[in-house]
Formats: C-alpha cells, sequence, structure tokens
C-alpha cells in the first residue's frame, strides 16, 4: 500500500483511466448481470469532455495507474464519481484513500456527493464507512431503468 502514491491526472493518462475503468466496472457488471452501464460504454471522446469539467486523480504502482477518482466542486459541494481500483489492488485501502484524498484536497467544501447503483451493497458499505449517508433514490433512465442512490457526506 505504501508503494502507491496517488497524483493529480494529466489529460495523458485518460487512455489508460478509461481502459482501467472498464476493467474495474466489468466485475460489477459481472456481479450484477447488467452490462448495460454508462462506465462500461464509455467513450474516449465522453471522458475528454469530463476531464473539462472535473479533475481527475490516479493511483499509481511501478508506473502504472490501478486506482482513479473524478471530482468536480459545485458551490459548497464537491462531486464525486467514477471510483475504480484494479481487481488485482482491491480490498487494501486503496479506494478509501482515492476518497479519502479528495476530501483532503477539497477543504472548503461543505459536502461531498456522489451517486451509485442500489445494488451496489459493497460500495454503499465503503461510502458509510467514511461518513457517506444515502439521501436520494431514482431511476436511471439513461441506464435502462437501473436503480440508484445518491449519497451525501455534510462536513459543516
Ligand atoms: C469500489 C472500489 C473502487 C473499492 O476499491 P477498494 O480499493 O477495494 O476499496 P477499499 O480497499 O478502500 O475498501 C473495500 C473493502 O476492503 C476492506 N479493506 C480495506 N483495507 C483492507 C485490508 N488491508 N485487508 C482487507 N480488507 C481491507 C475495506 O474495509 C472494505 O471492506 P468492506 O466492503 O467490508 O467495508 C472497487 O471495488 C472497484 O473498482 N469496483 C468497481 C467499480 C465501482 O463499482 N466503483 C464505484 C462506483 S460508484
Amino acid at each position: 500500500m505504501t508503494d502507491i502514491t496517488i497524483l493529480q491526472a494529466n489529460l495523458e493518462d485518460l487512455t489508460e483511466i478509461l481502459q482501467l475503468q472498464k476493467q474495474a466496472f466489468k466485475t460489477e457488471a459481472e456481479l450484477h448481470g447488467n452490462y448495460d452501464i454508462e462506465p462500461l460504454k464509455q467513450t474516449y471522446d465522453s471522458i475528454l469532455s469530463d476531464f473539462s469539467t472535473h479533475s481527475f486523480l490516479k493511483g499509481i504502482y511501478e508506473n502504472k495507474i490501478i486506482g482513479s477518482i473524478k471530482y468536480r466542486s459545485v458551490n459548497d459541494a464537491t462531486w464525486v464519481g467514477k471510483l475504480i481500483v484494479s481487481p488485482d489492488f482491491r480490498r487494501q485501502g486503496l479506494g478509501k484513500r482515492l476518497l479519502l484524498e479528495v476530501e483532503k484536497i477539497n477543504p472548503e467544501a461543505n459536502k461531498f456527493q456522489l451517486f451509485t447503483a442500489a445494488s451496489s451493497i459493497q460500495n454503499i458499505r465503503l461510502y458509510e464507512s467514511i461518513g457517506y449517508k444515502v439521501c436520494n433514490k431514482y431511476k436511471d433512465e439513461a441506464q435502462a431503468g437501473l436503480e440508484m442512490v445518491e449519497m451525501i457526506k455534510i462536513i459543516k
């Protein structure tokens, strides 16, 4: 774990991050038997567009990107998304480190918010373990009516 460095990602990292995203969400798709999810279908142009509105962090091990997260501050809220860790490096705390790094980088935020699939019990538990709470449930029509939850962590 100590050999993993977290840095800001740049434009040149996007191809590798997108590749890791597809690999990371494949296990999520297998778990729920649903491959019709946006992270598996996202194109390079789409992640490039995300890069113009969001910052990305990358977790590096031996020059390879093994984790990533994106975030964006809007007024007093920081929105977090696309938390991914390579299947080979899971359950070692990197997901939590990436989430906490976003909080450290955004000390002015009053709240942190994210969306995740309602069926992703393990992900919800990870977010709850660092203070997020489910605040809303809805169906995402852009993802074939996939049931989603919105989670929020209030800081002040
Ligand atoms: C969600 C995801 C990023 C989590 O990454 P991760 O690095 O495994 O996360 P962490 O290691 O911080 O925490 C995961 C679990 O490992 C446990 N863990 C952390 N360090 C550990 C260690 N040293 N030994 C054993 N378990 C450990 C945590 O307690 C947590 O357990 P819990 O689920 O029982 O509460 C990863 O599973 C992933 O990429 N999933 C696919 C994409 C996805 O669904 N992303 C979220 C979209 S909203």
